[in-house]
């Protein structure tokens, strides 16, 4: 059980919860991530540890509501209810070293998950560059933390309301091409972004890490549920990743599994959803 200590709406559909959780709040590390259940009829969800305070034991999540099970934690749960089962922390952190300088790039939801890690890679003496990018200017989250730990922030949004309009990948390529070198490129958010990442960065042979966001089963590395196509391997999300360098996996085979159960979930919400009943 894990009580909710704090809820708050970012935008429509995407909210933040702070959770007591002592035990994880004592172990995790930047990039790791937990599973949780809601109730005994929950799905299990993968959400990333966004934020976590030892001393306080507690841990933050961003849940943005895309389908059944987060739309149930978002409408159904609020400050003081308690999450049935709470797993964590799973997944092997970042890599933190100092590259030197290391661009950070966040897209929608995933700039939530990238912050922790821009704030190692900070105090392990990166100079950070972030670009955090979002439909609008409503969806843009993290903004204060994000330029808090950053030595540069780039914004953009797709239609310009706020930052420059465009993709992430603009002002990503306009460092490159003007001859920056980072060690390090991360790139956390929807896959069709970090496959354009991935595809700028090769062009300049720069390292890039993706942290993928597979559908996921049991978390444990024993259902095969999350396996991507990396390089000549096949990995396991959950226990080898989520991240991996980005210039070798196989973005259109992930983007092809997350949709897999797209007819079941649909037959599930045939029936008002959140039963039992297939
Ligand atoms: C390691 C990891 C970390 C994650 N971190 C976060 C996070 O911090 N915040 C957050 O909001 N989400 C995160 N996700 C994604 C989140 O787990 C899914 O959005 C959630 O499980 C969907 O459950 P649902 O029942 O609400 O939607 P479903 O009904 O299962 O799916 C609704 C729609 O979302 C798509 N979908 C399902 N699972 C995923 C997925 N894993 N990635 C992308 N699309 C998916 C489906 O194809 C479908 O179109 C993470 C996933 C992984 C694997
Ligand atoms: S979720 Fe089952 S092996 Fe990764």
């Amino acid at each position: 059980m894990a009580k909710i200590l704090s809820k708050r709406e970012f935008s429509p559909g995407v909210k933040e919860y702070t959770l007591d959780a002592p035990l994880i709040a004592k172990k995790c590390q930047a990039g790791q991530f937990v599973i949780i259940r809601t109730d005994t009829h929950g799905e299990r969800i993968p959400l990333t540890i966004a934020d976590f305070d030892r001393d306080g034991g507690t841990i933050t999540i961003v849940v943005q509501e895309v389908g059944n099970s987060t739309k149930h934690l978002g409408e159904s749960f609020g400050v003081g209810d308690e999450i049935l089962d709470l797993l964590g922390p799973l997944g092997r952190p970042s890599h933190i070293e100092n590259f030197r300088t290391a661009i950070c790039i966040g897209g929608g939801i995933g700039v939530a998950p990238v912050y922790p890690i821009a704030r190692e890679l900070k105090k392990a003496g990166n100079k950070i560059i972030s670009i955090i990018g979002a439909r609008n200017k409503d969806l843009i989250i993290f903004e204060e933390k994000m330029r808090a730990t950053s030595d540069e922030l780039f914004i953009t949004t797709d239609d310009g309301s706020i930052g420059r309009k465009g993709f992430v990948t603009d002002p990503l390529r306009e460092i490159l091409r003007a001859g920056g070198k980072p060690g390090l490129v991360l790139a956390i958010g929807p896959v069709v972004m970090m496959r354009n990442v991935a595809a700028v960065t090769k062009e300049y042979g720069v390292y890039t890490v993706a942290s993928l966001n597979s559908i996921m089963v049991d978390g444990t590395g024993m259902c095969g549920g999350c396996r991507v196509a990396v390089g000549d391997e096949t990995k396991f999300v959950c226990v080898d990743g989520p991240e991996f360098d980005a210039h070798l996996v196989d973005f259109t085979n992930l983007m092809q599994r997350q949709q897999m159960y797209k007819e079941q979930e649909a037959l599930e919400y045939s029936c008002g959803g959140h039963c039992q009943c297939l």
